[in-house]
């Protein structure tokens, strides 16, 4: 099989990416030369102290930051030469994103939470719930659509939140923690998730985590310090 220049491409890659922030007349750089290439179907682990710049390069990744310099790039699109709004719509139709404290909305119950990143899309209602039971399916949680967040456990909202990032069917999922809040049992019930998604899906994740066992379910670990990343090699293990 022959490979084309294209499949060879990255689908993800960071160029010299420049980025701080400024307190008044005060200025943190975080990072001054960043590059980072992610194949399409990674599992991709970032680890790295606090405060080393991990959700400031997943805000990049997303286009919900911009570097102050330095090329990013996922799949054709060029984030760091769009504005505002073009990657705020690059990001509803290209990736989800999960958090560690879940992001749900109290008011809505669960077959409502998901069901938001499809308001954006063309479809019927009927078309949206068919989606939305097929999701909520995949993630175990069959027949709770009307159950509320604040009524569920940890892993389960956890969970709610996995379906509504995937809802919409990116290639892309970027997970700030997204085991931060939860026990070892339902951490790893949703480690193993992410695990499937990756592998059965095809979808490209890349996971920000302090958690070396959480680190264990990806396919490759990078440690961010000091500005640039360190590949955990065989050595290092
Ligand atoms: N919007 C912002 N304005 C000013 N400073 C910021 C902003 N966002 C992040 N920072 C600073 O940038 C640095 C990196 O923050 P970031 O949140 O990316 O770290 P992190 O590696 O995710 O840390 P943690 O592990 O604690 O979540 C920190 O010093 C933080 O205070
Ligand atoms: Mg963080």
């Amino acid at each position: 099989m022959t490979i084309t220049a294209q499949e060879a491409e990255p689908y993800i890659e960071l160029n010299g990416v420049r980025k701080g922030f400024k307190f008044g007349t005060e200025g943190i750089s975080i990072f001054s030369d960043l590059n980072l290439s992610i194949a399409r179907g990674d599992f991709v682990a970032v680890m790295g102290p606090s405060g080393s710049g991990k959700s400031t390069l997943l805000n990049i990744l997303s286009g919900i930051d911009s570097p102050d310099a330095g090329k990013v790039r996922i799949g054709k699109s060029h984030l760091d030469r769009m504005g505002e709004s073009a990657r705020s719509s690059w990001r509803a139709h290209n990736m989800g994103i999960v958090f560690q404290f879940y992001n749900l909305l109290p008011m809505l119950n669960t077959a409502q939470n998901v069901e938001l990143p499809l308001l954006l899309k063309p479809l019927t209602r009927r078309q949206r719930s068919a989606r939305v039971d097929t999701v909520l399916d995949l993630v175990g949680l069959n027949g709770r659509q009307k159950q509320y967040p604040n009524r569920m456990s940890g892993g389960q909202q956890q969970r709610v939140g996995i379906a509504r990032a995937i809802v919409a069917d990116p290639g892309l999922l970027l997970c700030d923690e997204p085991t931060g809040d939860l026990d070892r049992k339902s951490a790893n019930d949703i480690l193993e998730m992410l695990g499937f998604l990756n592998r059965e899906l095809n979808k490209t994740i890349v996971m920000v985590t302090h958690d070396p066992e959480a680190a264990r379910f990806a396919r490759r670990t990078l440690h961010l310090d000091k500005g640039t990343f360190i590949e955990q090699g065989m050595d290092s293990q």
